[in-house]
């Protein structure tokens, strides 16, 4: 086990930003200051939304949509970061442009960001019956990216030791709440909803099978080649040298040296972080939180 390793490595909290709760759901206390502006962002019915619980794959799912919608052209992909390209509505650090100003001053057909559950969805992005691209991790990968996410990340809490992450993940006392409430919620609304749900695992195993599922949701038609192109290109190791798309280009805000943003991007990476106590207690936990869905993951 690392854990050790991941103590020594805990970071200065007083440069952190605060957080506070709106409805419930704990966000960085900007996003709870302008949530009334937020909660009233004006979708519009071109706008196409990616919506996930944080460190899903989000990353790796604009970069995919991006090339499908420019039809496999690297160059354009590079135009700019991807937080740039894609708006995040809910995000805010100050004095950068927030997501929302971003968003208001992007001309259509617009591409979007959330990780917000899907109760706190600004309405606006139903009535205009948006496309909304969802995307689930198994919780066991995603607690552990997210945990060193919040270790590189200054605009989220410092996350304390693993033992201490492990629980407040459980509990959902981490920014855009409960992993449970939050992928339960969206694969409900997809009954609904236009809503295209997919999963991190399926991305990994078989990447241009999803890419032309997603090509086909957004309404692209595109061949073989184009698509092996784009796989190639979304490849974790491909990716994770593309300055446009690794984070690399806010480094007061992300540190990369002490996680990368693109740190592994594998499936089963949980199994070198839980203890055997902690899997057992993951596992009871999971099974009477998602008693009441027929969603199901592959860890
Ligand atoms: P790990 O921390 O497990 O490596 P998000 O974009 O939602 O913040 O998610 C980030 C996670 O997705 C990170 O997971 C990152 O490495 C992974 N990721 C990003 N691009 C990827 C890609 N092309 N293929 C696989 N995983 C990718």
């Amino acid at each position: 086990m690392a854990l050790k390793k991941m103590e020594d490595l805990k970071i200065d909290e007083t440069e952190r930003i605060t957080v506070d709760y709106v409805k419930g759901i704990l966000q960085p206390t900007p996003t709870c200051d302008t949530w009334d502006q937020i909660w009233n962002f004006q979708a519009k019915p071109d706008d196409l939304l990616i919506s996930t619980y944080p460190k899903a794959g989000t990353t790796w799912t604009q970069e995919i949509v991006d090339l499908i919608q420019n039809e496999g052209d690297i160059e354009k992909s590079k135009r700019a970061p991807t937080h740039i390209r894609f708006p995040f509505i809910e995000w805010i650090i100050p004095p950068l442009k927030s997501g929302l100003e971003q968003a208001n001053a992007m001309p259509s057909p617009r591409n979007l960001k959330t990780h917000l559950p899907f109760h706190l969805l600004p309405p606006s992005f139903l009535e205009n019956k948006c496309k909304i691209i969802y995307v689930a991790r198994n919780p066991k990968d995603n607690m552990v990216s997210y945990y060193h996410f919040q270790r590189m990340n200054k605009a989220l809490p410092a996350p304390g030791t693993w033992e201490e992450y492990f629980e407040a993940f459980l509990s959902g006392k981490v920014c855009w709440g409960s992993w449970h409430d939050h992928v339960k919620g969206w694969w409900e609304a997809r009954v609904q909803h236009c809503i295209l749900y997919l999963f991190y695992e399926d991305m990994k195993k078989n990447p241009k099978h999803e890419i032309q599922k997603i090509a086909e949701f957004i309404g692209k038609n595109l061949d073989d080649e184009v698509l092996d192109k784009i796989a190639h290109h979304t490849s974790f190791d491909v990716m994770k040298c593309n300055s446009m798309a690794n984070y690399s280009s806010m480094p007061t805000i992300m540190d990369n040296s002490i996680s990368p943003f693109m740190r592994k991007g594998a499936v089963g990476d949980w199994k070198n972080y839980f203890t055997v106590a902690q899997n057992e207690r993951f596992d009871e936990d999971y099974k009477k939180k998602m008693a009441d869905t027929t969603l199901t993951f592959s860890f």
